[in-house]
């Protein structure tokens, strides 16, 4: 079965079953969801419909939606994570719920004329009960009901998990069978579908469920969710007024169940990218192994490349797939937020083909064997095929000026420090998380918190910057910034205390030589209150007062912080960074850590930036 088959017949199956057919949503979230960088699921951009809004396609919906999921991005090279991937699903808006997902499930994977899977060969978990909600009875009932009309007696594994006799149904806690996209929002416990790939091991009596799913013989190829609460941020389950169903089955899994295969690099959808691949590396990387679609099929030539090789292979063709698709829902590279992901993608994915021997630009060329397999069903890619290969051919051009000096500098180094790492990516591009990676193949002991400060820094930035949450004209990442932030901080609330507490921010801009801020005030501000307004920074620095984070919901931080916010303009969980009691701010971040950090604030400059606005410049020395 091809891809392009079995998105076809998922929709035609839900059709059958009375489900409106809807396209894929952007990768990039709608703007008043802040939640998360990309659409990670499916049912991400339905949020609002499963919290109750009517949807226009009616109370059964259907559709095939890409997907980013960044959390995993250092994991991809493995057999099973992949950044882009492609989520079927189903959904009931308070329509049907646990017997209908369970059934219809079951016979989309089993009917003879839908999957036709043995379903001899299938294992099922439900939600055992925790943290006060109940033991999924129902969906064990309806599974045992669903098992017996094919013939087959099934029965519930214990606390142990141990499959024996004719266990089928595994039910587990919190962590594996309760699902929530994010922090908060619309969740519930869930049945998940694992497929034995291994059938011919043998009968698996003995042994621990999580332990056949750890070694791959049980795959994951999808997840009912049953919804019937909603989290809040202030971490209670509030019970939705209609419980709904989520579910998610992956496109690349179940193909490579479906022809019997490995892992989803072995599937036809990674076919064309490993043939360019394969004709880019030059021979005498793997001398061994000429490529030919006659005398080779693409899986053979990718199962016989070394472990390295294969690795790097597989991280080429994913971050190629996940970057074309981002490039084509509008994201260029850049240094925070999505752009900075790409960046990030595109730039590790030029590093491994280097590994592989690569040393002209590829990323273009695999982009159109992307766009081929691809634009029958998001022809959307047809359509910014231009853009996209020039986003790629651009940056691409932009990392080899400087890849090849940047890996002598690594090479150089016998330890890597935060600074090191730092120093890395400002004067070679070379993404941290890149520098980290090639530190742990030189076997190199990294200092992990130095590195893990430095790259929440970015991390903070980049999701609060591309989040819109953060509005403090922060331009860039170095520390000369950082600095400056945590003293705009200091400096607005300074003012506060000596212009009065009627004054507010404007507009905030930094680089890394100076901070430009600008404030409502009626008339110029004499110089003696700016040197009042300066003492009172210097002061507190002097006072080395530490600068501390707290996460806290919307509502409380509207009570706690000093300046009011905007509260539609941040997401249900935010930052307060406070010092002391001098300074409580709605903010992003990133800060140093203490006040000590920064040195001496002089104010340079004052003057009107618009009626009734002023503008300070100063500077750190
Ligand atoms: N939203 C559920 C998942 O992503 C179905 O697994």
């Amino acid at each position: 079965m091809t891809a392009q088959e079995l998105r076809e017949k998922y929709l035609e199956f839900f059709k059958s079953k009375g489900h409106t057919v809807i396209l894929s949503a952007s990768l990039v979230p709608r703007e008043t969801d802040t939640s998360t960088l990309f659409t990670t699921a499916g049912m991400h951009p339905l949020v609002p419909y499963l919290l109750g809004e009517e949807h226009p396609g009616g109370r059964r919906v259907t559709s095939v939606q890409k997907c980013v999921r960044t959390g995993d991005i250092d994991d991809v090279g493995d057999n099973r994570h992949l950044t882009f991937f492609e989520m079927m699903g189903n959904w009931s808006f308070g329509d049907y719920f646990k017997k209908e997902a369970i059934e219809w499930s079951f016979e989309f994977l089993t009917g003879q004329e839908w999957l036709g899977l043995d379903p001899k060969r299938l294992y099922v978990t439900t939600f055992k009960g925790e943290n006060g909600i109940p033991r999924d009875e129902t969906a064990i009932e309806v599974w045992k009901e669903t098992f017996a009309k094919s013939g087959m007696d099934v029965a519930v594994a214990g606390e142990d998990e141990i499959i024996k006799d004719n266990v089928r149904i595994i039910p587990l806690g919190t962590e594996d069978n309760f699902w929530i996209a994010g922090a908060t929002g619309p969740c519930g416990g869930d049945t998940e579908m694992f497929y034995d790939t291994r059938p011919e091991d043998g009968p698996m009596d003995g042994q621990k469920f999580g332990d056949l799913v750890d070694s791959f013989r049980l795959i994951e190829i999808w997840n009912d969710v049953f919804m019937e609460f909603n989290k809040t941020a202030e971490g209670e389950y509030e019970k939705l007024a209609k419980p709904n169903v989520d579910t998610g089955m992956g496109v690349e899994r179940t193909l490579a169940v479906l022809n019997g295969k490995e892992n989803v690099f072995e599937t036809e959808l990674f076919k064309d990218i490993f043939h360019k691949i394969a004709l880019l590396m030059p021979q005498k990387m793997e001398p061994n192994i000429p490529y030919s679609e006659e005398i080779r099929p693409h899986q053979q030539w990718y199962a016989d490349l070394s472990e390295e090789k294969k690795h790097s292979a597989r991280i080429i063709a994913d971050h190629i797939r996940a970057s074309v698709f981002i490039i084509s829902d509008g994201i260029e590279p850049n240094n925070v937020g999505r752009g900075y992901v790409l960046r990030r993608l595109i730039r590790r994915m030029v590093r491994h083909g280097k590994l592989l021997g690569i040393d002209v630009n590829f990323a273009k060329s695999l982009a159109y064997a992307v766009i081929e397999e691809f634009k029958e069903f998001y022809p959307e890619l047809k359509t910014n095929e231009n853009r996209i290969v020039e986003e790629l051919e651009k940056e691409e051009n932009k990392f080899r000026q400087t890849l090849e000096k940047g890996l002598k500098e690594f090479n150089k180094l016998s330890a890597v420090t935060a600074a090191e790492a730092f120093a890395l990516y400002q004067s070679y591009g070379f993404p941290l998380e890149m520098t980290a990676e090639l530190a742990k193949e030189k076997g190199m002991e990294v200092d992990k918190e130095e590195f893990e400060a430095e790259f929440k820094k970015h991390q903070d930035l980049s999701r609060t910057a591309s989040a819109g949450a953060f509005k403090g004209g922060l331009q860039g990442t170095g520390e000369m910034e950082t600095k400056y932030h945590t003293a705009t901080h200091l400096l607005l609330a300074a003012l506060r205390e000596i212009l009065g507490l009627e004054t507010y921010q404007k507009g905030s801009n930094i680089t890394a030589e100076r901070l430009r801020f600008d404030f409502n005030y009626p008339e110029k501000v004499s110089p003696e209150k700016l040197k009042e307004i300066e003492d009172l920074v210097n002061q507190k620095i002097q006072e080395g007062i530490a600068v501390e984070m707290t996460e806290m919901s919307k509502e409380e931080a509207l009570k706690t912080a000093k300046v009011s916010f905007d509260p539609a303009k941040y997401g249900d969980i935010v930052k307060v960074y406070k010092i002391g009691d001098f300074s409580i701010e709605l903010c992003g971040g990133p800060h140093v850590k203490n006040l000590s950090e920064l040195g001496r604030f002089k104010i340079k400059k004052e003057e009107a930036s618009s009626a009734g606005v002023r503008r300070i410049k100063a500077v750190l020395e």
